[in-house]
């Protein structure tokens, strides 16, 4: 049930997209199931011999058209190279899907300059590089009925100790999200984003639980439904937000996560923890004392 499709078969026909880190995980999930909708796709990412593979896999398995474009989008001129590929090969890019990321766990103070920034130049100069490019080619061509989806996470507006350069950076994501569906709405460019809970792919899972870490830390035991999320769940939410059936949805974060960050957030969720049998006493004592 879980890996059930949502959307009809055409509902993404004559929508050509870029997906930034579109190689592999959660980027080619999303990539697979927008082709399976009709869509072009242009997944992009440093490594073009991944990119070819995942490409051409998609394009069998689907029966769609998925070009791989290199591109690290930490650098502005690469964006702009990799933009004018996508539109010379599909004619017109209709959204973008800001999901190329970078993390690993580490106490802040063991990390280097260097390395805080290598994460907030992939995740936000990176999100920002795509934005700025393609929002001004789509206002310059007069565009509309276009979109920006950002991948974030729960921690963008909760704050994470241990992934410090990452929340930092997402929460300028959002902020960007919020920011610009205001201000470009006017252009017809809706902007949203999805935040994520635990939906194990190998490169997150070996930056941010290597080793025993992953017996130690069972993630599913922190979703109150008591599981991971089936990609294809992602991959839904996704399709559905960048097509038209969401064409009033502007500047929203949609989190998907089994109510994970909420679990940690309420004050007294912790008493999920007392046994059932346990609520009689409790109910007794609390009654006595209020002289009930
Ligand atoms: N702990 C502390 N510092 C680390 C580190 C770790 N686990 N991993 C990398 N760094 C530091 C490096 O030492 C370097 O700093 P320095 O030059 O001061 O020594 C800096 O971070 C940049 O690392 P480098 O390997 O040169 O960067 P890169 O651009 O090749 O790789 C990463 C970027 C580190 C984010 C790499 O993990 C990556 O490419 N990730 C992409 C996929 C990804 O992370 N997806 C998200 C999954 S949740």
């Amino acid at each position: 049930m879980y890996t059930d499709k949502m959307l009809r078969d055409d509902a993404l026909k004559g929508r050509n997209i870029v997906v930034t880190g579109g190689g592999s995980g959660l980027g080619k999930a999303m990539t697979r199931y927008f082709l399976e909708l009709g869509a072009k796709v242009a997944i992009t990412s440093r490594n073009l011999e991944k990119l070819q593979n995942t490409a051409g896999e998609l394009e069998q398995e689907t029966g769609g058209t998925c070009l791989a474009v290199p591109c690290d989008v930490r650098h502005y001129d690469q964006v702009e190279s990799m933009l004018q590929q996508v539109v010379s090969a599909f004619g017109k890019v209709d959204v973008l899907l800001n999901n190329a990321a970078g993390n690993f766990i580490a106490p802040t103070e063991r990390l280097s300059a260097n390395a805080f920034d290598t994460i907030i130049d992939i995740v936000l100069k990176g999100s920002k590089n795509c934005t700025l490019a393609f929002g001004k080619h789509w206002i310059a061509q007069k565009q509309d009925n276009t979109v920006v989806l950002n991948i974030v996470t729960t921690y963008s507006w909760t704050g994470s100790a241990y992934v410090v350069p990452s929340a930092t950076a997402k929460a300028g994501v959002l902020a960007m999200t919020r920011s610009l569906a205001v201000e470009w709405a006017k252009y017809g460019i809706r902007f949203n984003a999805i935040a994520p809970g635990p939906f194990p792919t190998k490169g997150a899972w070996d930056r941010l639980l290597p080793g025993e870490l992953r017996e130690k830390f069972d993630l599913a035991k922190k979703v109150p439904l008591q599981r991971v999320g089936e990609h294809q769940e992602l991959a839904n939410l996704a399709a559905y937000l960048v097509s038209d059936f969401a064409a009033y949805l502007n500047g929203e974060v949609i989190t998907i996560d089994g109510g994970e960050w909420l679990k940690g957030a309420g004050q007294f969720n912790i008493l999920e923890k007392i046994p059932p049998e346990m609520w009689d006493m409790l109910e007794e004592m609390i009654r006595k004392n209020s002289g009930k």
